[in-house]
């Protein structure tokens, strides 16, 4: 094995795959107008493509892989991807992104192929405020959902709730209840601009300092961060079963410890969020006898990740919207 670094000394064991841009819920920041399929886009990655994808990336190092989306449930053949991934050699945690409208149907086969982690993205657990956002009355069978995977000792279960002001930003005493008793991770999210939510981004966006502030104001701990952390400062307090993630893209060395690479569902290689390119790989996908060529590819282009992205100036790269690089 070869482990990948950048320019900046990063390694990368974490690997983010979208497997479908489709979803079905509209949220304000993201597809407020619903998910619209380009007609002339290639379909995503299939079962064949995305084992050879994995193999490939845990030869460079790769053993966190996260399922993303749009949103991953819509595929039919989920657990079969999610059993896939659990057989290639190296791959010890496999994660999966979701709205949570599946989870009490389907979490149980999921888990059974392997699926051993959670992000729930839930940005209020006020039933009318979710439907706003969501554009769907979908609450109380995501917290069922949610119920059930602590229930069944899922190893981690976390809830991603992006901040917006005047919308959800006055919401924490609600979050700290709802964290006394569950033993979950609520992580919230600043809001990003990407190329199609501008207006909404400039209306809503809100810094998470305050938030930080007055959790540590009530008695909550910053968690030491273990050095491979991903981008959110963790914190803890002993009256709570949960914890608080804050994920602020906009703060100063966000990107310093960017462990993560991206994958799109057509199968470009997206070394940064943010950035303004895509490095098509699906063409060394097809057949196994490209492994080495695909190996050598990715390790050839990690070199032209950026020290961090450029959204301080407005720049948000070729990303319409999360559903279109899997978040
Ligand atoms: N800013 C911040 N977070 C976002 N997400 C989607 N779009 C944005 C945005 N513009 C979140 C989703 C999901 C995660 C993958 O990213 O809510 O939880
Ligand atoms: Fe990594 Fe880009 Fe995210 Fe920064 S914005 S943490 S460089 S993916």
């Amino acid at each position: 094995m070869h482990p990948l670094a950048d320019a900046f000394g990063r390694r990368f064991p974490y690997l983010r795959l979208s497997i479908i841009p489709a979803c079905n819920f509209r949220c304000t920041y993201c597809l407020p107008n619903g998910y619209k399929a380009d007609p002339k886009a290639a379909g995503p990655l299939r079962l064949d493509e995305i084992t050879r994808l994995l193999t490939g990336f845990q030869h460079l190092g790769m053993h966190k892989l996260r399922i993303t989306g749009g949103e991953p449930s819509l595929r039919r053949d989920l657990t079969d991807i999610i059993a896939t991934a659990a057989a290639v050699p190296g791959v010890e945690r496999i994660a999966m992104t979701t709205n949570g409208v599946l989870l009490t149907r389907r979490l149980n086969e999921w888990m059974d192929a392997g699926l051993g982690a959670i992000n729930v993205s839930m940005d209020s657990l006020d039933r009318a405020c979710f439907a706003r956002i969501t554009g769907h009355d979908r609450l109380d069978s995501i917290l069922q959902g949610i119920d059930l995977a602590l229930a069944r000792g899922l190893p981690s279960v976390k809830i991603n709730a992006v901040l917006m002001r005047d919308v959800n930003d006055q919401q924490l005493p609600a979050w700290l209840d709802y964290l006394r008793d569950h033993a979950v991770g609520v992580r919230f999210i600043e809001l990003m601009q990407t190329g199609d939510n501008l207006d909404f981004f400039r209306r809503h966006h809100v810094r998470a300092a305050s938030v930080m502030a007055h959790l540590l104001d009530s008695g909550w701990r910053e968690r030491p961060r273990r050095a491979d952390a991903g981008p959110a400062r963790e914190l803890v307090h002993p009256d709570y079963a949960g914890h608080i993630g804050i994920i602020a893209p906009y703060a100063k060395d966000f990107c310093a410890g960017c462990n993560r690479l991206r994958v799109t569902a057509t199968g470009d290689l997206r070394l940064c969020l943010f950035g303004d390119f895509g490095i098509p790989l699906r063409h060394l996908l097809q057949d196994d006898a490209d492994q080495e060529a695909l190996v050598r590819a990715i390790g050839g282009q990690i070199g032209r990740k950026e020290k961090g992205h450029f959204l301080h100036q407005g720049h948000t790269g070729i990303t319409p919207h999360l559903a279109s690089t899997g978040g």
